[in-house]
C-alpha cells in the first residue's frame, strides 16, 4: 500500500498533469472541483491524517496544507493566465473590427407617390400639347373667387372653406382654379395649360379629406371649343393615365360658377368589369369637375366670348392616386411612414 507520502507525490503529479492539458476556465473548474472539491483528493488524503500518531500528524499535516496551498496557487495562476489570454484574444478582435463589413438593412430612396403621379400626369399634358404652369399658393380674394365669377356674397364660397390670412384679402388658395385668371391674363391666345399644386381648405381631415391635399387643372381656350373637346380631352387623359385604351366616361350635370354647363365627368371603373369595392359595385367612378368655362369668366379677362371658348377640367390628385395605387386613407400621403412609401 502507498504511503502518504508517496499519495502527495502522485497526487502532484496527477494535478500537474491535468492543469497541462487544461484548455480554458472550464476544464480549470473542473480541476478545482477534482482535487480541491469537497469529495476531491486532498480531502481524501486529510482523512488519512485523522487516525495517524501524533508525531507523523505533525509530519505530514505541514505537507498537506502546502500541498492544498500549492494547488490552490497553481488554480489561480492558470486561471489569471487564462483570462489575459481571453483579453488579449478580444482586444486583437476589436482592433481588426472592420465597419465597413457591418451591413444594415439597406432602404433605398423612392419617389413619393405623389410626385410619381404628378410625372406621370406632366408627362401625359406635355405629348397632349399643354403647358405646365404654376400658380399662387398665397391668393388673393380676387384670383380665387371673384374673377372666377364667385362674388363676395356667393354661397359657392360656403363650398370651399377658406383660410384666410391676416393680410386683408389674402387667403390660401383653395383650388388650383385660382391658376384661370393668371392665365388668361398672361398668355396669347390660343391656349392649353396644366396646373397642378396644393390647395388649402379648412376642413376636418378624414380618409378622403385633408386640410392641406393637391389638385390639377387643365385649362384650353381658342375659338370653336365644344363640349366635344372636352370630353375627347378628357377621355384621352384618363385613358393614358389608367393604361386603358378602352376606358369610357359619362357625364352628369354639375355647378361650379365658373363654368356654363358644369359637367361631373365619370370613368368606366379601371379595375372590375361587373363592380367592385372601388366602384362602389356601379361600375363607374367620378374623376373630374368640368365645363365650359363660363362667358363671364372669359370677359372677366379680357377675353371676348363671342370669339373665343373654352373648357376646363380639375381633379384631387391624391383622389387620383388613390384610386390608381388601392391607397385608402388620404392621411397617408404626408404621414412620412416607410412601410407606406416604400411601396411605390
Ligand atoms: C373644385 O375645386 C373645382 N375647382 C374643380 C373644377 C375645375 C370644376 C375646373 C370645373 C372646372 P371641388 O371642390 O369639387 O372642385 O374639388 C375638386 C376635387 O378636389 C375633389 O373632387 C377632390 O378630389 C379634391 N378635394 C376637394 N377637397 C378636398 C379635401 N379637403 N381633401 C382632399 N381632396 C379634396
Amino acid at each position: 500500500m502507498k504511503t502518504l507520502q508517496d499519495q502527495i507525490t502522485s497526487t502532484l503529479s496527477a494535478f500537474d498533469h491535468a492543469l497541462i492539458n487544461a484548455q480554458n476556465m472550464a476544464d480549470l473548474e473542473k480541476i478545482k472541483f477534482d482535487f480541491l472539491g469537497r469529495s476531491g483528493h486532498l480531502v481524501g488524503l486529510m482523512a488519512q491524517l485523522k487516525p495517524l500518531p501524533l508525531e507523523e500528524k505533525q509530519q505530514f499535516g505541514p505537507l498537506l496544507n502546502s500541498l492544498k496551498q500549492q494547488l490552490q496557487e497553481k488554480i489561480t495562476a492558470q486561471e489569471t493566465k487564462f483570462a489575459r489570454q481571453a483579453l488579449e484574444r478580444e482586444q486583437k478582435q476589436q482592433q481588426s473590427f472592420d465597419v465597413t463589413a457591418y451591413t444594415p438593412r439597406q432602404i433605398y430612396g423612392s419617389l413619393h407617390v405623389y410626385t410619381s403621379l404628378l410625372t406621370q400626369l406632366e408627362d401625359i399634358f406635355i405629348s397632349m400639347g399643354f403647358e405646365v404652369v404654376d400658380g399662387p399658393e398665397l391668393e388673393s380674394d380676387y384670383y380665387n373667387f371673384q374673377a372666377l365669377n364667385i362674388p363676395a356674397s356667393h354661397p359657392a364660397r360656403d363650398f370651399h372653406d377658406t383660410f384666410w390670412v391676416s393680410s386683408p384679402g389674402m387667403l390660401l388658395r383653395t383650388h388650383t382654379s385660382n391658376v384661370q385668371a393668371h392665365v388668361m391674363q398672361s398668355h396669347t391666345l390660343p391656349l392649353a395649360v396644366f396646373a397642378p399644386g396644393r390647395c388649402y381648405r379648412n376642413e376636418a381631415t378624414d380618409a378622403t379629406h385633408d386640410f392641406m391635399f393637391t389638385q390639377g387643372e387643365c385649362i384650353v381656350i381658342d375659338k370653336n371649343i365644344s363640349i366635344g373637346n372636352l370630353l375627347a380631352t378628357a377621355k384621352t387623359f384618363l385613358q393614358k393615365l389608367f393604361g386603358k385604351t378602352d376606358l369610357d366616361i359619362r357625364v352628369r350635370p354639375s355647378y361650379f360658377p365658373f363654368v356654363e354647363p358644369g359637367l361631373e365627368i365619370d370613368a368606366t371603373c379601371p379595375f372590375c368589369k361587373n363592380g367592385c369595392s372601388l366602384c362602389k359595385k356601379t361600375g363607374w367612378i367620378e374623376l373630374l369637375g368640368s365645363g365650359l368655362i363660363h362667358p363671364t369668366v372669359l370677359r372677366e379677362n379680357g377675353i371676348n366670348p363671342e370669339e373665343y371658348s373654352g373648357f376646363a377640367f380639375g381633379f384631387g390628385m391624391e383622389r387620383l392616386a388613390m384610386i390608381k395605387y388601392g391607397i385608402s386613407d388620404i392621411r397617408l400621403f404626408r404621414s412620412g411612414k416607410i412601410r407606406f412609401l416604400e411601396q411605390f
